[in-house]
């Protein structure tokens, strides 16, 4: 691409103006929804490349891949014919987080590598991105989990990690679905594993990937700050139990953008101590809707606050944006606004429910406390319900829902386009077109 020995101020030149288009395509992609740290993150290979090259005025690397240190997974004996390469990746991995420049790992394309369960894990000395161009399965047999049932791939403690390359993360999660206490109802409940988690990793980009079949839930971002989920797809069957398609906990400042997700539970779930939560045109179905919680399971105490819900399509849903809460349980929920979203044959379109639970466990009878549920913003939600009741509030006696609010809302039954709204223990407030309306 570059001369060979070109005179230093061309190359510099060419430097400059690669930087800028780089940036500045960035920024035109989406001017509006990337994260500060985005932006950052995605611009740091070329930032760090740019000023070494400058400072050693060195001519011979290009610069798409200088100082980026690739570690194809197949020179550390990954084999990708059915026989487990954790291992393999396990070394690749332990290769680029001790390497003190940024490295790429790369899971070559066409092929697919069979893993069992395995954690990356940092601290590492640079960033780094695992570029996973082919696909990545989970071995087909339970027994293989024996150590730990809840997890299959794992990135612990990773910070500045880029997951992205176009590839498939296969959950191959049959065996699990069928063994389910929700399918065969002779089996015991019991936790299965989440395809990838990642747990304690600060500004993380997920991006450009596709997630299928999960064991349980598909993605779980756990206890990180800074995180962008982008262009992902997540497909299991809308019969599959439990697998949710990224599922937030404990986590800051996490983007999910132009995400398209269809399982059979939750396409998002955000939980206990999440804060800033924004997901940006979500097409959602089949599965259960977008929801917040459940919180406060078991007496217990949640927080989350600071969630948006921007520009979304569910179809064929369960739900469609849920808050859900246990009896019982103390703290809140609040900073909620859910806008410009399609509904399609949705079954609960709107629904707050403060008395949820589960059926296949007993219920405790009223009880006084409660996860407080306020200022909610439900603005330009259209389309069409599934059931009569298409806006549902089920609120607390003791803790009412406070502060909720709606505008231009149209949803119309299905079968006769007239519905109604189901409103127990709500304050509210409507503000233009609302139907269908609250007594
Ligand atoms: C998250 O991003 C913000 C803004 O870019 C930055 O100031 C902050 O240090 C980041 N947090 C962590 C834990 O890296
Ligand atoms: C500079 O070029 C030399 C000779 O081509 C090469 O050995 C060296 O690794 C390069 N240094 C950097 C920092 O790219
Ligand atoms: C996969 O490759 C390894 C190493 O070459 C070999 O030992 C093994 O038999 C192969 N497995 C299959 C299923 O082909
Ligand atoms: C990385 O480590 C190598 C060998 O340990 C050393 O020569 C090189 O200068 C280091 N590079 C940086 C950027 O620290
Ligand atoms: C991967 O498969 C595609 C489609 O068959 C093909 O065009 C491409 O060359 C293949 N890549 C490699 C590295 O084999
Ligand atoms: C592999 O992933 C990289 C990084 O996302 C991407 O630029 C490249 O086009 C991918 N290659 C293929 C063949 O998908
Ligand atoms: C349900 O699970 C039980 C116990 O694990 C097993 O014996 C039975 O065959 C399963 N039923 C079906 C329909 O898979
Ligand atoms: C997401 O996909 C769009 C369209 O293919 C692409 O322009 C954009 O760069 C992708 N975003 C990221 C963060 O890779
Ligand atoms: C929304 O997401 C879909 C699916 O990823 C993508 O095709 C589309 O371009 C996105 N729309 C915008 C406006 O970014
Ligand atoms: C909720 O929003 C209000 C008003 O926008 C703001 O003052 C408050 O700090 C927010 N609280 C949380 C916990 O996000
Ligand atoms: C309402 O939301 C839909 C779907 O996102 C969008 O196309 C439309 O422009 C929004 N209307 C207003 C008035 O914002
Ligand atoms: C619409 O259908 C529901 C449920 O079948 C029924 O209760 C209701 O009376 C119907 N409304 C009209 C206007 O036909």
């Amino acid at each position: 691409m570059l001369p060979q020995n070109p005179p230093k101020h061309l190359l510099f030149l060419f430097l400059v103006l690669t930087f800028f288009t780089y940036c500045f395509g960035t920024y035109q992609e989406n001017p509006h929804a990337i994260l500060e740290q985005d932006k950052k993150m995605s611009s740091k290979p070329v930032f760090s490349s740019f000023s070494k090259l400058v400072r050693h005025g060195n001519t011979s690397t290009t610069v798409s891949s200088s100082n980026i240190i690739q570690i194809n997974v197949d020179d550390f004996g990954a084999k990708a014919n059915g026989t487990d390469d954790s291992e393999a990746f396990k070394k690749a991995w332990d290769k680029a987080c001790s390497s003190n420049e940024t490295a790429n790992i790369v899971v070559p394309e066409n092929k697919t590598y069979l893993l069992k369960p395995v954690t990356f894990s940092g601290p590492c000395q640079s960033d780094l991105t695992f570029q996973i161009n082919g696909t990545i399965v989970a071995p087909g047999d339970m027994r293989e989990y024996e150590d730990d049932r809840s997890y299959w791939i794992v990135f612990d403690n990773v910070q500045k990690l880029g997951v992205n390359g176009g590839g498939t993360i296969d959950g191959n999660g049959r065996e699990w679905w069928e063994n389910s206490c929700k399918i065969n109802k002779s089996n015991p409940c019991e936790d299965g594993p989440t395809a990838v988690t990642f747990n304690e990793c600060n500004n993380l980009i997920v991006s450009n990937l596709g997630f299928k079949n999960a064991q349980q839930m598909h993605l779980r971002f756990e206890s990180c700050i800074n995180v962008s989920a982008v262009n992902l797809t997540v497909t299991a069957p809308g019969n599959s139990p439990n697998t949710d398609g990224i599922h937030v906990t404990g986590t800051q400042n996490i983007i999910i953008r132009n995400c398209v997700i269809g399982t059979g539970d939750d396409c998002i779930s955000i939980v206990d101590g999440s804060r800033n939560v924004k997901a940006t045109n979500i097409t959602c179905g089949p599965g259960h809707g977008i929801s917040i919680g459940s919180l406060g399971a078991n007496n217990s105490e949640a927080e989350v606050s600071g969630v948006s819900v921007d520009r979304a399509k569910l179809s064929g849903t369960t739900n469609g944006v849920r808050i859900k809460t246990w009896q019982g349980g103390s703290g809140y929920a609040k900073n909620i606004t859910f806008k410009n979203i399609i509904m399609k044959n949705v079954s609960n379109p709107i629904i707050i429910n403060q008395n949820y639970c589960e059926k296949d466990v007993p219920c405790p009878p009223e009880q006084k406390s409660a996860v407080q549920v306020s200022n909610v913003i439900y603005k330009n939600i259209t389309g069409t319900s599934a059931t009569e009741v298409a806006v549902n509030f089920n609120c607390s006696r003791t803790f009412p829902c406070q502060g909720i609010q709606l505008q231009g809302i149209n949803l119309e039954y299905e079968e006769n386009e007239t519905d109604i709204a189901d409103c127990v223990n709500v304050q509210l407030t409507d503000i233009g077109n609302v139907y269908p309306r609250c007594n």
